[in-house]
């Protein structure tokens, strides 16, 4: 047990957590100046102005943290970082005038990645996935949720699946890693509809998998021309048999109503929303589905942002991920992307910070992070700033500095 002294700025997101993260404002930031925090390596036990420290508490190690700002560690709830190759000749291709969807029938996307993720094996996958995590931990992310979805067959999905669950097992003391089944990914040319790659991959498959406990969720990509409505229906019908949860990408390209389906099986998230409608927001703001927004793939694609606003002003709770993937965001930093779509969305300070911590920990099923009260984990990092307001300023810079649970080893 140790204690953070005389933090210059604690941002702890009390009253945005008693909010349930919805119609936030600045004050629900609930920021302590010249503040204590007492941990161990997992829980925070107390929190408060640190010339109100416990006496219980005062013989305890201290660190020195008036030259630090400390927030609840981000968490990246939107990721597909098991892929091998790359799709540059894609981005220059848009650049040069294409569609997302031009690009996927000329026999690139998420097809095209599958060839080279397919050719790869286990090894050489988690490789590829460890140097990513490395990358994300570096930036203070403790959370990921990482997606299947480049395998697209029995084997090879499964041989992903087992790369997120190995790399889960091997970085538990650092990010807590969340599995996501994402098989309805795109189809493979071996099949000639959705439906019969439904019936003989995506939902056997899960079956398969479903015992070992391995996977805590499910997604697809509701699109025209990836999966239908039927085939949403199919998946969340089986995840709700076996126990596990849903999630959606939903409303990326088009309006297809997915928000309400999403909201209809009770997902976690739905998420890209660029094309969501009135009735999606309205569904959203009476649920706990979370609208997990991803500008990265906003900037990336060159797509109109998503109205954050309007989903922000009717009381939805929205999430920022990164969708870091080859494809359509191949840039994996959340809280750079954060900062860059801010001013666009017209979020305030509270609804941004809580975006990237307690909402998209909502988002994964996990409440005990993402403020910092006693009871919550140890899943907070310090920064190189006095404020936060030099942390949202500094875009030429990562402040991040270091994981709090790491300092109480
Ligand atoms: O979240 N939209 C579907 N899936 C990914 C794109 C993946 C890819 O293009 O490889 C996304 O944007
Ligand atoms: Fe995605």
């Amino acid at each position: 047990m140790k204690v953070f002294h005389h933090i210059s700025e604690l941002v702890t997101l009390k009253d945005a957590h008693q909010k349930d993260g919805r119609k936030l404002l600045e004050s629900d930031l609930s920021i302590i100046n010249d503040a204590s925090i007492v941990a161990n390596s997992d829980q925070i036990l107390w929190c408060g102005k640190a010339s109100e420290l416990p006496a219980q508490y005062e013989k305890l190690e201290k660190f020195d943290c008036q030259n630090y700002t400390i927030l609840p560690s981000w968490v990246d709830a939107h990721t597909h970082l098991v892929f091998s190759g790359n799709r540059a000749h894609e981005y220059s291709m848009r650049l040069n005038g294409a569609t997302y969807e031009e690009i996927a029938k000329a026999g690139g996307g998420i097809v095209y990645t599958m060839t080279q993720t397919r050719n790869q094996s286990f090894e050489e996958l988690k490789k590829l996935t460890n140097q990513r995590l490395a990358k994300l931990y570096s930036y203070g992310v403790s959370t990921v949720e990482i997606k299947s979805g480049y395998g697209l067959s029995l084997n090879s999905e499964e041989n992903m699946t087992r790369v997120i669950h190995a790399c889960k097992l091997e970085w538990e003391n650092k990010i807590t890693i969340k599995n996501t089944f994402m098989a309805a990914h795109a189809k493979p040319k071996e099949f000639s509809t959705t439906a019969e790659y439904m019936k003989s991959v995506v939902i056997p498959l899960l079956e398969k998998l479903a015992p070992e406990k391995i996977i805590d969720a499910v997604d697809i990509f509701h699109e025209k021309n990836y999966f239908t409505d039927e085939d949403t229906e199919l998946l969340f019908k089986k995840a709700k048999e076996l126990k596990i949860s849903c999630k959606m990408h939903a409303d990326e390209l088009n309006d297809n109503n997915g928000a309400a389906l999403a909201a209809k099986f009770h997902a976690l998230s739905c998420d890209h929303l660029l094309m969501i409608n009135d009735t999606g927001i309205e569904t959203l703001a009476k649920t706990p589905t979370v609208a997990m927004l991803l500008p990265g793939t906003g900037f990336f694609l060159g797509k109109p942002q998503a109205n954050a606003r309007k989903m922000l002003d009717a009381g939805v709770k929205v999430a920022i991920a990164s969708d870091f993937n080859p494809g359509s965001c191949h840039y994996d930093h959340v809280f750079k992307i954060a900062q860059f779509v801010a001013p666009t969305y017209k979020m305030n300070r509270a609804e941004l910070m809580a975006a990237l911590t307690l909402n998209a920990s909502h988002a994964l099923n996990i409440f005990d992070q993402g403020s910092i009260q006693p009871g919550m984990k140890s899943k907070f990092s310090l920064f190189k700033a006095k404020k936060l307001e030099d942390i949202l300023y500094t875009w030429n810079e990562d402040l991040f500095f270091k994981h709090g649970f790491e300092m109480l080893r």
